[in-house]
């Protein structure tokens, strides 16, 4: 039985996984045909980035229809396949649900601009606006001539919010969620969905960006439990995640508690911000290894003693690659990439793998801007220029900071266009992949690959993983994050050496070793971490 600690969950972002009709676009064909990859990989769910018609100002989270597929990513009956043909193989297809805004396409939001007084009530009309940004950059109040009215928009112009506080919104959404359940889906994940219940009225903020006023909103946690009875509550088998843009640990308690009343587990996102500095996504700065350990360990520990359950990860389609990021693609990367796939797949909680992962995919190093596609690095570009950085400056961050270093097409072998298509893709192919590649990694037995597909068993096999309680180990080391999981008797003990340094620790060493990312034939008390090195010991196990 398929539940949220035995399963892992594998990120598909369909427009770069795989091409099957020569247009340069990943389609459902594609992941059908890759159905037994992901098979031999070992995972029990895929996530689907949104598939619905759209006009693609941010990638398909502009959502027109929510009950179509896109033209460009197949047919309805190429969806049924691959949920049909996925549940053969024991694996469920999660949907990505963007119900904080819909497209400006939307027909509900063109009957709005039509005057429709009902659609008005169906997005946040205002006659003044307030100082709040977007996302993506600017004002997040958007004017309309004909209205004589501004609407806001959290994302970009094009994504409107949504109103939920009317129950007739609130009741479309939930008939959306029931219709895809009718169809055999098994799971979802709701897009920045701590961020649907805006306050009353609205203020200026003029210690931030208005975040403060609609995160974890007044009306969050009774919203999501009337969508949880009105559509996939009836399923104790399916999984829900919300993704929680700057949230608390208490709201994500609430959000996941064991109980079941809000949703299954929640992603967060406060560890993918430690080398941002003075939280300044739009700048470089390096990891901050003291935050990121106790962000874990406050997170893991709180998490667990308030019955909260954590989707846990470090890539999807808006973060750089990890190995990138967090290790060292050049001199170890192997060795950072299992080392950071480790401490993931051993917290307690669920992991999500993203496409690529699994071979240590590396950020893209475009550094022209004629390579990017991403709308909020197309406009970031233009805002850190208007800010007197020069182009230099700015192709540095960008660089290191694009959503497009994740969305890059797969590298599947090292054929033109790494396997992904046999034309031009829709974005480039990192240059990497003939080093890089799926055919390369199946065929070696110490790749990056290999010692996923040995994470997902070892999940599979041992409760302790799955269930196990979670304490920190060594908080106060500079460069060693470790923790234990134990359950009744049994216990794994976690070290991960972060940095390229070698360091020696004191263990246990009557334990034993039951993974590393090195060979490792002896214990000894005083033991020396290799440059990225995770070792993990075992006790009665
Ligand atoms: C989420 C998505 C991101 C999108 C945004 C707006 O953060 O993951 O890709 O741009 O929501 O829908
Ligand atoms: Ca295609």
């Amino acid at each position: 039985m398929r539940s949220i600690h035995n399963s892992v969950v594998y990120q598909i972002y369909p427009v770069s996984f795989k091409d099957s009709n020569h247009d340069g676009i990943g389609d459902l064909q594609g992941i059908i045909s890759k159905l037994d990859y992901l098979e031999t990989l070992g995972v029990d769910m895929i996530w689907l980035t949104p598939i619905f018609p759209s006009p693609l100002y941010d990638n398909g989270y502009d959502v027109a229809d929510y009950c179509k597929i896109s033209e460009r990513f197949g047919t309805m009956d190429d969806f049924k396949e691959l949920v049909h043909k996925a549940k053969e193989k024991h694996i469920g297809i999660m949907l990505d649900m963007v119900f904080n805004h819909t497209s400006t396409d939307h027909t509900w939001f063109q009957k709005a601009l039509n005057k429709e007084k009902k659609y008005m009530d169906y997005y946040i009309f205002t006659k003044e606006k307030v100082n709040w940004e977007s996302k993506f950059g600017g004002n997040a109040f958007e004017y309309v001539d004909d209205l004589g009215m501004y609407y806001l928009h959290l994302f970009d112009k094009h994504q409107a919010d949504l109103n939920w506080d009317n129950p007739e919104v609130r009741q479309e959404l939930y008939k959306i969620v029931r219709f895809w359940l009718d169809i055999g889906v098994d799971g979802f994940r709701f897009d920045v969905v701590n961020l649907i219940s805006k306050p009353k009225t609205f203020e200026d903020d003029f210690e931030g960006d208005g975040r403060r006023f609609y995160t974890d909103g007044p009306n969050i946690h009774s919203y999501l439990q009337e969508l949880n009875q009105e559509s996939f509550g009836q399923n104790p088998n399916l999984m829900t995640v919300g993704e929680m843009s700057s949230t608390s640990i208490e709201n994500c308690i609430n959000y996941s508690h064991k109980s079941g009343k809000e949703l299954s587990m929640v992603f967060n996102f406060h560890h993918l911000k430690v080398d941002y500095p003075n939280n300044q996504k739009w700048a470089l700065g390096k990891l901050d290894f003291f935050a990121l350990k106790k962000l874990f360990n406050d997170w893991q520990t709180q998490m667990q003693e308030g019955g909260g359950w954590q989707a846990l990860f470090w890539c999807n389609h808006d973060q750089p690659r990890i190995v990138s990021r967090f290790g060292n693609e050049h001199q170890y990367h192997k060795e950072s990439a299992k080392m950071l796939a480790t401490v993931i797949h051993l917290q307690r909680g669920t992991p999500y793998i993203y496409q690529g992962e699994e071979i240590g995919m590396t950020n893209a190093h475009f550094d022209t801007m004629d390579k990017y596609r991403d709308i909020e690095s197309l406009n970031h570009y233009q805002i850190l220029k208007d800010r007197g950085l020069s182009h230099n400056e700015v192709m540095q961050i960008i660089m290191e900071r694009s959503r497009d270093n994740s969305r890059t097409p797969v590298q599947w072998d090292d054929q033109d266009f790494a396997g992904f298509s046999d034309v031009q893709p829709w974005i480039d192919v990192i240059d990497n992949y003939k080093t890089i590649n799926v055919q390369q990694s199946m065929e070696d037995p110490n790749s990056i690959f290999a010692y996923y597909q040995k994470l997902i068993m070892l999940r599979k096999k041992h409760e302790v993983i799955q269930t196990g309680w979670y304490s920190p180990l060594l908080q106060e080391h500079p460069r060693v994050y470790a923790f234990l999981r134990e359950l009744e008797n049994k216990a794994i003990y976690v070290y991960a050496n972060f940095f390229e340094e070698e360091i020696s620790i004191e263990i246990d060493a009557t334990l034993h070793v039951l993974l590393s990312n090195y060979s490792t034939s002896s214990l000894t008390p005083s033991y020396t971490l290799r440059p990225y090195e995770v070792l993990v010991l075992s006790k009665n196990l």
